[in-house]
């Protein structure tokens, strides 16, 4: 069997790898170099707690597995790749700003035994540069992160090393459809055929001709700005992921990453200062000496938003084609997860996950094809 996986961020490798090692011809075709778009941009999270409100909710749901699989999926490339990815289960300390949103907080540890509320000079004792005007944190022991620009690198490595073939530079540009099945996927390299497509292209996934409108998953472009800052010489960095005032901080290595904004600006991923300024004054709320740093870096990356909210996993309208798209705020948490799903499917053993069909949107509209 032969597939042909386009888009070589975090899902599409994950995706591939997984299909090699099930002994599947796989080839990944990338527009661009391999995990360079979102997977580089971001800031590697593995934030089931801090991006889910409900772990209940189908989201929550897969959001949760997917972080239960990350200690593996983690080892498992780091073996295969001979690479460290720097994944620290580092928990995250989500501080309140209010007495409400303190309020909001206890009301969480209800349902999740992992959960714990800290006062605030408990939370300051475990993060000592925050704040004095925090008034209690919300302590996920289980979150983590992982250093997601080696974990691109490192899962090339793994992939090309199974013997998966990865074509960069390669931007498909239209799906040939022959008899209600997707047969090739032409870029300017030539005609890729294969048994099965798996459409894994990020923000970019809705921008392929040659299929009908309905099989082509209604993802944009999210953009997100980001900060490393670097402290004083001598200045020890946070321990912990670091939630609060509606941005993140995140140590990686010798720097600090703050974000991130949301904005819906098309594939614009040009810095601004307004963003910096968003992100620094907002950083500096949540940890006051942020302000003697230096802001070392400042980048932009586009997630892929749909229009739900929730990712698109799964078969497509058209026969032989499936979608990861859509996982948003998502990608790096999900990675393992999606990669279970789309390899099983393809190899006909789906794992579930109705709630994420691509084919929702085209149900909605009345209209399905012959894979619905
Ligand atoms: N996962 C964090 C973000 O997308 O900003």
């Amino acid at each position: 069997m032969k597939v042909v996986i386009v888009g070589a961020g975090i899902a599409g490798l994950s995706i591939g790898w997984r299909l090699r090692q099930a002994g599947v011809d796989v080839t990944v075709l990338e527009r661009a170099q391999a995990g360079q778009g979102a997977t580089w941009a971001s800031a590697g999270m593995i934030a089931a707690t801090a991006e889910h409100q409900h772990a209940q909710s189908p989201e929550g749901e897969l959001a949760y597995r997917a972080r239960a699989m990350w200690p593996d999926f983690a080892r498992e490339i780091e073996d295969s790749s001979g690479m460290k990815i720097g994944y620290a289960e580092s928990g995250s300390l989500m501080v309140a700003m209010t007495e409400d949103e303190t309020a909001r907080y206890v009301a969480r540890t209800a349902d999740d035994p992992e959960l714990e509320v800290l006062s605030a000079s408990d939370a300051r004792a475990m993060e000592p540069m925050l704040s004095d005007s925090v008034a209690g944190a919300l302590w996920a022991s289980k979150e983590a992160h992982v250093d997601n620009r080696a974990l691109g690198q490192a899962l090339v490595r793994a992939f090309v090393g199974a013997g998966g073939v990865l074509t960069v530079n390669e931007a498909v540009v239209s799906f040939e459809i022959r008899d209600g099945r997707a047969v090739a996927a032409r870029g300017a390299l030539g005609l890729h055929e294969a048994d099965a497509f798996i459409l894994a292209a990020g923000a970019w996934s809705g921008l392929i001709d040659g299929l009908p409108p309905d099989a082509l998953p209604p993802v944009k472009p999210i953009k997100g700005e980001m900060l490393a800052f670097e402290p004083p010489k001598g200045v020890a960095l946070p321990t912990h992921v670091v939630w609060g005032n509606e941005v993140y901080l995140v140590p990686r290595g010798d720097r600090l990453l703050v974000g991130a904004t949301l904005e819906d600006a098309g594939f614009d991923t040009g810095v601004t200062a307004a963003a910096e300024d968003w992100l620094s004054c907002r950083a500096i709320s949540v940890m006051p000496s942020l302000r003697q740093w230096r802001v070392a870096d400042h980048w932009a990356g586009l997630r892929p938003g749909s229009p739900d909210g929730l990712p698109l996993l799964g078969p497509s309208v058209v026969s032989g084609l499936f979608i990861a798209s859509g996982q948003y705020r998502n990608g790096i948490l999900f990675a393992p997860v999606v990669a279970e799903i789309l390899s099983g499917l393809v190899l006909g053993r789906p794992i579930g996950f109705a709630s994420f069909d691509p084919r929702r949107f085209a149900r909605a509209r009345g209209r399905t094809g012959p894979n619905a």
